[in-house]
């Protein structure tokens, strides 16, 4: 992407509608995001594209074994997937779906122009077809002869008529595109890859399917109506058809886009099918095409079939929105593959944001109320902190560039930089000593510079955490907008004066694991999940059945005190306790133990409590925690601590 446009077409890839949306989805929404919200706020006309891809025999495989047509399945599906962008308050332009009318009548129109560009011939396809990756491979390519070497899913034998288009034809053309836009693909190790599989020569590509129905028809001119298009000529060509292709083209001078974000897995239809298709189209090339990482759980792969997805709102539920966006775009470099874990994200919530920034505003807020009645001046900042504006812009220049470079990881680290040199500011120079000591212009100018580095901040930390930035804004009396950016970032000037207004603290440290480790059967996977395809467990196991340390810390085991027991009406099994575990109030647990124990027995003694449990509802109320016990053949014994313990002190 480079500063120099006036418009940005950013795009995520439309996602399936056989798997509900899962973390991997999010991050690729977020940085898509993320980048649309920079644009505009930098003054480009921007348009930000995402929605669902429908076609193809995957979702109509999907759809059948629920006893749902394919379109009843794929509005229900796509739904979720608005539905969750509009909750995450994704600022997109357009949500496509592949099943529009405008959408099909495009990818028609193109196909005509395909065919009067000579690029399309029909003959027949004899190969294998991988139907989870719906991509088709050659006998060499296959794993044992068999499987698909993407998914390792087995493949199935295809002979059958077939249109084509002529990839080989572009074989050079592709190459002399790669050599010439040094970041046409982004990272840029990822472009030697797709030169190396380019260099190693392109077959014909077959571009029609006949053996299922779920597609977009070929065009009436072609007077074959037993084909459709094969599913990633139809999906790629969303990003022209968004904007009106072979329609009404008004918005068709956002073409070519500035950066079409995807994950790694699918970097060869977006790096080598796609500007071929261009090309045979007459159209100019995107800008970028930036293939991000794989986000793992202990190592793996997530999959809805391995029973380890991540749920985003989940995450976003229990941890912010906000400070979840953050630590996606933070935690790993773009383009490598990270492993979700809990510990990380909290780390990231409590150190970068609570310690670095949130303390930082703080610092301020009460500085000035203490020093300055909230009112701060910057009028003396460059006489006396030179250095560490020369240092703070030094950081703020390197910015744009790495973001657009997609570096977001290096973008979040330089701009940590003057917060680093704020806080360091602040235990240098002491502003309370100099309030003190006869030195207070020093020390008020001092206020200025941590006022002024808070404001450049919040302004380019506003596309990652948008709302955040905006109460930060807030507390120092300024609006984030262009006019902001202008100023503090494009031409490094100061803000004067500022008005602090004392704010709630944003970032509360957060102790706890706030999340089960994943929820194989949660409710979300349920409601498209009737019947499990397979069972869920198995993949998501540890390696060889062992667990790091952290994830046992993970879980968070606390000594009780039973403070209230008593029978739950109607139940045999349940009681009902309330048990103090050094909180606020007792945490009310239900715990099936009444054959063994009555309540008498149980209150005033001690009881080892799993603390971190999502709560859950049993027989209509709230329990919130589970009691350790040990049950054979000789009936449930309760795991106490050996003497007492104050209650709340953890076990570990
Ligand atoms: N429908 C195609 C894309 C067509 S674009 C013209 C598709 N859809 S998908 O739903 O299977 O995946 C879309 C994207 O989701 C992947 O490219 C990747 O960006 C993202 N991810 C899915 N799982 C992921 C992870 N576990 N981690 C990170 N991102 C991954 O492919």
């Amino acid at each position: 992407m480079s500063e120099q446009c006036h418009k940005a077409y950013i795009t995520t890839p439309i996602y399936y509608v056989n798997d509900i949306p899962h973390i991997g989805h999010a991050y690729t929404t977020i940085i898509a995001d993320t980048l649309a919200i920079y644009s505009r706020m930098a003054g480009l006309e921007t348009f930000f594209l995402t929605g669902t891809d429908e076609h193809g025999q995957k979702i109509e495989e999907a759809a059948k074994k629920r006893g749902k047509s394919p379109q009843e399945y794929a509005d229900e599906i796509s739904g979720r997937f608005k539905a969750l962008w509009d909750e995450f308050g994704i600022t997109y332009d357009k949500f496509i779906r592949t099943t529009d009318p405008e959408h099909k009548k495009g990818v028609q129109a193109a196909f005509l122009k395909m065919v009067e560009k000579g690029d399309i011939y029909k003959d027949v396809y004899r190969g294998h077809y991988c139907i989870s990756c719906e991509a088709f491979f050659t006998e060499t390519q296959l794993v044992d002869g068999e499987f698909c070497p993407e998914c390792g899913k087995p493949t199935s034998v295809v002979e059958e008529e077939s249109y084509f288009f002529r990839l080989s034809k572009y074989q050079e053309p592709l190459l002399q595109w790669y050599r010439e836009h040094e970041k046409c693909i982004l990272p840029k190790t990822r472009r030697n890859e797709v030169m190396r599989f380019v260099e190693g020569g392109l077959e014909d590509l077959s571009i029609t399917r006949t053996s299922f129905d779920w597609g977009v028809k070929l065009p009436e001119e072609m007077n074959d109506p037993k084909h459709v298009m094969y599913v990633w000529l139809d999906a790629l060509m969303n990003y022209l058809t968004a904007l009106g292709y072979g329609g009404d083209e008004k918005l068709m001078d956002f073409w070519p886009a500035r950066v079409h974000l995807i994950g790694k897995d699918i970097l060869r239809f977006h790096a080598v099918y796609w500007p071929a298709f261009l090309m045979s189209l007459d159209l100019p090339l995107p800008h970028h095409v930036a293939a991000h990482g794989w986000w793992t759980r202990n190592g793996e792969k997530m999959s809805k079939s391995k029973g380890n997805v991540i749920n985003p709102k989940e995450v976003a539920d229990a941890y912010g929105l906000e400070n979840f966006r953050y630590f996606m775009l933070r935690e790993v470099p773009f383009g490598g593959d990270g492993d979700f874990s809990q510990k990380a994200l909290i780390d990231r919530i409590n150190s970068d944001l609570g310690n670095d920034l949130g303390n930082l505003l703080n610092r301020l807020i009460g500085m000035s109320g203490k020093y300055s009645a909230g009112k701060i001046s910057s009028e003396k900042v460059e006489e006396h902190y030179t250095e560490e504006l020369a240092e703070v812009h030094a950081s703020m220049e390197k910015l744009e560039p790495l973001l657009f470079d997609m570096q977001l990881h290096r973008y979040l680290e330089e701009l940590w930089k003057p917060l680093s040199i704020a806080n360091k500011a602040i235990d240098t120079y002491q502003p309370w000593v100099m309030m003190k000591d006869g030195r207070e212009e020093q020390a008020l100018a001092l206020l200025g510079l941590i006022a002024n580095i808070l404001a450049k901040v919040a302004v380019m930390l506003h596309p990652v955490m948008p709302r955040t930035t905006e109460k930060i804004a807030k507390a120092l009396g300024f609006e984030i907008d262009n006019a902001a950016y202008v100023k503090l970032v494009k031409e490094g000037a100061l803000l004067d004066p500022f008005t602090i207004e004392k704010i709630p603290p944003l970032f509360p440290r957060i102790e706890e694991v706030r999340m089960q480790e994943f929820t194989p059967g949660a409710p979300e996977a349920e409601a498209t999940e009737n019947k499990p395809e397979k069972k869920k467990e198995k993949a998501s196991e540890p390696v060889e059945g062992l667990i790091t340390i952290d994830q046992f810390f993970e879980t968070q085991l606390k000594v009780g005190t039973i403070v209230e027991a008593e029978e739950v009406p109607k139940s045999k099994k349940l009681l009902l306790l309330q048990v103090d575990l050094g909180e606020e109030k007792p945490r009310q647990i239900i715990a099936g133990i009444k054959e063994w124990y009555g309540p008498t027995d149980l209150v005033d003694t001690q009881v080892c409590v799993v603390a971190n449990l999502k709560p859950a509802k049993l027989m209509g109320m709230l329990s919130e925690g589970m009691i350790l016990a040990a049950k054979d053949e000789d009936g449930l014994a309760l795991i106490r601590p050996e003497k007492p313990k104050k209650a709340g002190t953890p076990i570990g």
